[in-house]
């Protein structure tokens, strides 16, 4: 299916590789000014000079901004640069935003701002970047935020008194937590901004996907069990499929289904459809965030 994203303007979080860096790539080649986030300076670099000189699009362009997605304070300082670049560049508000930076750790560790890892990148980042982009977001008539998330949600929980799992971790246990984490946010920014909203949000399933993601600062038998786990996956440019499909498809705008994989709608976990355990996390979200 091909998409024409001409004259339109998104936010890719993590895009320096894997389903980011793809879902970028398939914007710009649709005609998008896409504005990537990445940690690395270097890579952000190597990205930006691949995109545009692959693009196929004549009107396609990527400009790439560096931030570390774990600390709240870098989040924050994303705003003013999104809004120079719109500035600079002629384009009104945020077509969509794609939270799609994600990490896997292991072992326990916090962020200098003293958040576990996992829930700092793949939870709290995709809230606060959505809230401080909303005004943005709002300017167009019809935008969208696409969280990643994973099907991996189903084994997730919210542990309600250890959201973080700090007092018994397990690195898979709090991704999997995070990935559920990212359906509810989904359900309960939705449930928030109202039927007539002109942002609505969706969670995106990418199924198993050949990226880096299990062999980024993890211990060698991840490594290798992620060397033979995702052999049977797909290329980042199946899911990239969804995610701009997501982003745009105006059918979109009226539908209740939070969870899509393959331009399609899945059923979600039932965890993941509590309501109330969706909006018990917007809480807990806007409280770690200093929001509340
Ligand atoms: N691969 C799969 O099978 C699969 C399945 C289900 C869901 N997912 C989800 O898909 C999303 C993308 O993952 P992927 O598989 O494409 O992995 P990936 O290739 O490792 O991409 C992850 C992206 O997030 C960036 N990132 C990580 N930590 C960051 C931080 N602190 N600040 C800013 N950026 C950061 C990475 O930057 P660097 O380039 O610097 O590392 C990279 O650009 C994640 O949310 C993941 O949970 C993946």
């Amino acid at each position: 299916m091909e998409i024409n994203h001409q004259g339109k303007t998104f936010v890719v979080s993590g895009a320096t590789s894997g389903i980011g860096l793809a879902t970028t790539q398939a914007l710009v080649d649709q005609g998008a000014f896409v504005i990537g986030i990445g940690r690395s300076e270097e890579r952000c670099w190597a990205v930006k000079k691949q995109v545009q000189a692959q693009a196929r699009h004549t009107d396609g362009q990527v400009m790439m901004l560096v931030a570390d997605l774990s600390l709240q304070s870098k989040i924050r300082a994303l705003r003013p640069e999104i809004e120079n670049l719109l500035r600079d560049y002629g384009r009104q508000g945020l077509d969509g935003l794609v939270n799609n930076a994600g990490t896997f750790t292991y072992w326990l560790s916090l962020t200098p701002e003293g958040f576990e890892m996992q829930w700092a990148v793949n939870t709290l980042a995709p809230f606060l970047l959505s809230t401080v982009l909303l005004p943005l977001l709002m300017q167009i008539p019809s935008a969208r935020i696409v969280t990643v998330s994973s099907d991996s949600h189903f084994q997730g929980r919210m542990h309600w008194d250890d959201l973080q799992l700090r007092r018994h971790y397990n690195g898979l246990q709090a991704y999997e937590n995070t990935k559920l984490a990212n359906v509810l946010f989904t359900q309960a920014f939705n449930r928030l901004m109202g039927e007539q909203a002109t942002v609505k949000a969706f969670a995106a399933d990418p199924g198993l996907v050949k990226t880096e993601i299990g062999f980024k600062g993890t211990p060698a038998l991840v490594r290798w069990i992620w060397a033979r786990r995702r052999a049977g996956g797909t290329l980042p440019e199946v899911p990239a499929r969804n995610i701009a499909y997501l982003l745009t498809e105006p059918s979109l705008q009226t539908s209740d289904q939070p969870y899509w994989k393959d331009c399609k709608p899945k059923k979600a976990s039932k965890r993941a459809l509590d309501i109330q355990a969706a909006e018990r996390l917007w809480a807990e979200l806007e409280k770690m965030c200093g929001l509340a």
